[in-house]
């Protein structure tokens, strides 16, 4: 005795269908934007994602075939339309800033590859169909620019504020659909207006209200290591979505990213995961997988230690290590998926802190 075949009764039936990796109902989620039974049998779903770079689409599929062929027997072949939005809480707006999700990207200490992994971040939401941007907040080492192979100074652009204002801002420089600012623009340049000086929050703070970032899906925030203070800058001006926090398998290195998981709860930013980068025969492998989950916190994978990865950096072609061919290419989509994945996870876990006060 089963229900008859209609979209209140299917709508039900997938009601108990888990989203993989977020683990919660596909309908309570919003996911199921329309249900149609053609004449011809079968039916059609209308899925929508809450990120262009949600890993786990075949996994989903075969979830809502399985939870309708169980309840409905007869129901036929099931076929998934997807579309997206990137879920997010558009936090920044108390500085104008209309990003849905700010991501914070720290290590304990440099050359970790931290910088590497931002860049890789914004490639592959890029890649994926997201809008995104790169803040290379590491004002003393810049190398962002360096990785997406761009150069030039920043123009200067008029644009109306909300109050009828007159606002000058700074256009990022755009490599591949994705927009980057970074010091690496601006040392050099004989602008007072735009920098005053090594007063590093202050410069943050400019890089965020002054750029002219439009509307992004992510921006992602290449932190300095070791950043304590510029977390906390961030979360004092805006509602970071969260930190990821990246390093190597070494146990010098692990001890480091302990500090800087500790450190972002300190300031209360939501730690989105940790990465293991160069993982592979010289550093061993495994570790940072193994610390995460004693600390409570994601593990979004390994990429491994690749001679590749740095040759694409050093040409300012990261792009190039997710081209057909790359040997990185698997392992760097499987963390940007992953991290996307947590993204949109930790927006349903951790209700939005409002910004903090400035101490
Ligand atoms: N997985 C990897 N395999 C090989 N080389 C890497 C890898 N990740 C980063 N590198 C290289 O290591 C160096 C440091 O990386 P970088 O991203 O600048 O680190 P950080 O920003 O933490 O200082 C760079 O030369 C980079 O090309
Ligand atoms: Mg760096």
């Amino acid at each position: 005795m089963t229900s008859p075949l209609s979209e209140t009764t299917l709508r039900e039936s997938l009601r108990r269908v888990l989203a993989p990796g977020i683990g919660r109902s596909v309908v309570d989620l919003g996911m199921i934007q329309s249900i149609q039974t053609p004449s011809g049998g079968g039916v059609e779903l209308g899925v929508r994602l809450p990120t262009p770079a949600y890993p786990l689409k075949n996994e989903l599929s075969a979830a809502l075939s399985a939870g309708i062929a169980q309840a409905f027997p007869q129901a036929g072949p099931v076929s998934v339309d997807y579309t997206w939005e990137v879920a997010g809480n558009e936090t920044g707006g108390a500085i104008g800033l209309r990003v849905k999700n700010v991501i914070a990207v720290g290590s304990g200490k440099g050359g970790v590859g931290k910088s590497t992994m931002s860049a890789s971040l914004a490639v592959g939401l890029k890649l994926a169909g997201a809008r995104v941007g790169v803040m290379d907040a590491d004002i003393y080492g810049p190398s962002i620019p360096h990785l997406f192979g761009v150069t030039g100074r920043p123009a200067i652009v008029e644009e109306t504020g909300p109050d009828g204002k007159i606002i000058q801002r700074m256009d990022p420089i755009v490599a591949n659909g994705v927009k980057i600012m970074s010091m690496g623009f601006l040392v050099g340049a004989d602008d007072p207006v735009i920098v005053r000086g090594p007063i590093l929050h202050r410069t943050i703070e400019q890089f965020l209200r002054m750029t002219a970032w439009g509307e992004l899906d992510y921006l992602i925030i290449d932190l300095p290591p070791g950043t304590g203070d510029i977390a906390l800058t961030l979360s004092q001006l805006l509602g970071l979505t969260g930190a990821i926090v990246v390093c190597t398998p070494q146990q010098l290195a692990l001890l480091d990213a302990v500090k800087a998981i500790n450190m972002f709860r300190k300031v209360k930013i939501p730690v989105l995961g940790l990465i293991e980068n160069m993982s592979g025969e010289i550093f061993g492998r495994g570790g940072a997988q193994k610390k995460a989950a004693e600390m409570g916190v994601p593990f979004l994978g390994e990429v491994p230690i690749e001679a590749k990865i740095r040759e694409y950096g050093d040409a300012g072609d990261i792009f190039g290590a997710f081209a057909a061919g790359s040997p990185a290419r698997e392992a760097l989509r499987n963390v940007c998926g992953q991290a996307a994945l947590q993204i949109a996870k930790s927006l349903l876990e951790t209700p939005k802190m409002p910004s903090l006060e400035i101490l």
